[in-house]
């Protein structure tokens, strides 16, 4: 496959705070039209990654660049610009602010005036509560609300890939359900490229093309989705039936050591 179809590509990138290193050597990349997942328990680097990528942290080694174009360190209005839209863990929307003033946002680096409110009607229709709840101070709204507005805000930029940070955190398992069948849709419909950080392996694999699964800062498995989805080792480690099945199969996970 051809260069310029790789929108983000992601070389020995290295972060810490301070003396913590957090993602220790992460390389990627992401295809155009792709969804592809970030997999792995509570502390593996996987915000540390997208903060790093979209220039929130500033890396200590290697290289991103965005469809070509190298944006290591640059800042996350400039990224936002060249076509990247984070959404960043915990949402962090403007809570005094209305859903309308909050989706208007999204917009700020853009100068095709023109063609926002055409985007926005997008956004209204993807997310109807939005459009009935757009004079209402964001803080007020729901969790799930307030993820459909962060991802709606995200769209507004009109990104080619979105980075998508544990968009089902604190959703009800029919509410994560919808978050990701609408996922699904924005990359179908409009094809934006999508970079999605989960715990919720089940879900995010039934909805990627192909999965990364990082363990203490570095990744330790590269496939397809369904490869994945079939790997004894996801099975085991993050496919469980319940949360807590999870977590004890990932501090065995952990507690092997043999890619290390
Ligand atoms: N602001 C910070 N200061 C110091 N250490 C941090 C900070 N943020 C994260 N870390 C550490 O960096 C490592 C990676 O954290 P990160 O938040 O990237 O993990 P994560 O995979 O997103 O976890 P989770 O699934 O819990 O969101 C962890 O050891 C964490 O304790
Ligand atoms: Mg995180």
């Amino acid at each position: 496959m051809s260069e310029h179809e790789i929108v983000l590509q992601v070389d020995n990138l290295e972060a810490s705070y301070g003396p913590i290193m957090a993602i220790r050597g992460v390389s990627l990349q992401v295809r155009k039209g792709q969804i592809v997942t970030v997999l792995g328990a509570n502390g593996a680097g996987k915000t540390t990654l997208l903060k790093t990528i979209s220039g929130v942290l500033n890396p200590r080694k290697g290289q991103v660049r965005l469809k070509g174009e190298d944006i290591t360190g640059v800042e996350p209005n400039r990224t936002v610009a060249l076509g990247l839209a984070h959404v960043p863990e915990g949402r962090e929307i403007f809570p005094l602010l209305t859903v309308a003033e909050n989706v208007a946002m999204g917009a700020y680096s853009r100068s095709d005036r023109g063609e926002i409110s055409a985007d926005e009607a997008f956004v209204y229709d993807t997310f109807p509560i939005l459009k009935e709840r757009r004079n209402q101070a964001a803080g007020t709204m729901s969790g799930g609300q307030q993820q459909m507005l962060a991802i709606g805000r995200g769209l507004m930029a009109r990104p080619d890939i979105m980075l998508l940070d544990e968009p089902s955190l604190g959703l009800s398992p029919l509410l994560t359900q919808e978050i990701f069948a609408t996922i699904a849709n924005i990359n179908k419909e409009r094809g934006v490229t999508m970079m999605l950080v989960e715990q919720n392996a089940a879900i995010a694999l039934s909805v990627a093309d192909y999965g990364y699964v990082m363990e203490l800062g570095r990744v330790v498995m590269a496939e397809d989705a369904e490869t994945l989805a079939n790997s004894a080792d996801v099975q085991e480690f993050y496919l469980g039936q319940s949360q807590q099945e999870n977590q004890r199969g990932q501090r065995r996970w952990k507690a092997r050591k043999t890619w290390r």
